[in-house]
């Protein structure tokens, strides 16, 4: 048995557009409309977590674990330019007073991929107000967060960078680019927008800011240590460097990939791929913990904010947490300050145009909305209990 240290948390994530239900009014749901002609289902009533996250909170609660991270929904916060709804505010208030009355961190994304339409009009990243009414609407969102301790500002503005640069190809009349590295201006917008928030947050709410990082655990291939050099500073270095500045970085990973020539090598098909079609690496994981730390520094604490499988055997599961946990606790046997593990997720939800891959530690029924909570969650709530692994 391995155990963490003091202190440590455990938790599971969600982010809201993939749980609420009904965000009628974000650049998503507009998509998921016009979209179903290529194989994107709609989000709809989701799981109904806008109005059940209380219950949501008591599964982990309920079973030790000490953290729950979840997003705000920036058009439900700000449904046309300048107008905030003190009802939406209020709701991620009430979300933040339930964590705590249960015994849970909250810890608060302020942006997980989602905006409101009316920025979507204006082009989005690409809008040259976008920095400021990023701005102007994490000033509202601290209007609720006085007492919360961690704060991530945008989910993987890396991965938003790809796919809002993919589909500015598409609005271009480009193919979606395959395997794509982020657009290298969206992202440079997504890195102004959390260097003015950050600071902000910090200041006005106490809180550790950072923003959380996906990491793709990248390997070289023989000869091509330059080609590898160039796609990891494109499609993460640039973004974990930002994060030297900041009170904590959060580390999302799944799978490893290696680089070679042309780029990153797509996942081969194999059979223990996962429903996402990923290569089953469960030791991504440390892979990613210890490359943040080499970026951004070993004073950074790091927070890992995801990581799970998409699997419909949930035994498969446990064995892939069971094995990404031996590797946080050798790195941080190994000097690396890890802080918390928050799995991703804790409900099988919206998988960004899909339902298939289900990544969570409880199935929901889409009908009655009932929750039925998986033997993965049992087992990572005694992990939390025990704090060992
Ligand atoms: C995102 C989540 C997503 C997960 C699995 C991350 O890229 O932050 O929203 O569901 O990975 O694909």
């Amino acid at each position: 048995m391995t155990s963490f240290p003091e202190g440590f948390l455990w938790g599971a994530a969600t982010a809201a557009h993939q749980v609420e239900g009904n965000n009628l009014n974000n650049d998503w749901w507009r998509l998921e409309q016009v979209a179903a002609d290529y194989g994107v289902q709609a989000s709809g009533d989701a799981l109904d977590s806008y109005h059940r996250y209380h219950e949501d909170m008591r599964l982990l609660a309920d079973r030790g674990f000490t953290a729950y991270r979840f997003s705000l929904e920036w058009s439900r916060i700000e449904p046309l330019p300048g107008q905030f709804s003190r009802a939406a505010l209020d709701h991620y208030r009430r979300m933040i007073d339930t964590a705590r009355e249960l015994g849970l961190e909250p810890v608060v994304t302020v942006h997980h991929f989602t905006h409101p339409v009316w920025f979507d009009d204006r082009g989005a990243w690409l809008w040259d107000g976008a920095v400021d009414a990023f701005m102007r609407y994490a000033e509202q969102a601290c209007t609720i967060l006085g007492d919360v301790h961690w704060i991530i500002t945008i989910n993987e503005p890396n991965v938003l960078a790809i796919t809002h640069g993919g589909q500015r190809q598409v609005a271009l009349g480009n193919p979606y680019p395959r395997n794509a590295l982020p657009d290298q201006e969206i992202g440079d917008v997504l890195i102004a927008a959390h260097r003015v928030a950050a600071p902000m947050l910090r200041q006005r709410t106490g809180a550790r800011v950072g923003w959380s990082v996906a990491n793709q655990a990248l390997t070289a291939t023989p000869g091509n240590e330059e080609k590898f050099t160039e796609v990891q500073y494109l499609i993460e270095d640039k973004y974990l460097q930002v994060s030297r500045e900041d009170d904590f970085v959060g580390v999302q990973s799944y799978t490893s990939q290696p680089v070679e020539a042309d780029g990153i090598v797509p996942h081969p098909v194999a059979d223990d791929n996962t429903l996402m079609g990923w290569a089953y690496r469960p030791d991504a994981l440390g892979i990613a913990v210890r490359h943040t730390r080499d970026v951004v520094g070993p004073d950074v604490p790091i927070l890992v904010t995801e990581n799970g499988i998409a699997t419909d055997d949930d035994e498969r599961r446990i064995a892939y947490t069971t094995a990404a946990l031996e590797e946080v606790a050798a790195a941080i046997g190994q000097g690396v300050n890890v802080r918390g593990y928050l799995h991703w997720s804790l409900l099988d939800n919206f998988e960004w145009g899909h339902w298939a891959p289900t990544f969570g530690l409880v199935a929901v029924n889409r009908e009655t909305f009932a929750r039925h909570p998986k033997p993965s969650l049992d087992w990572l709530g005694e992990v939390a209990r025990r704090n060992a692994v």
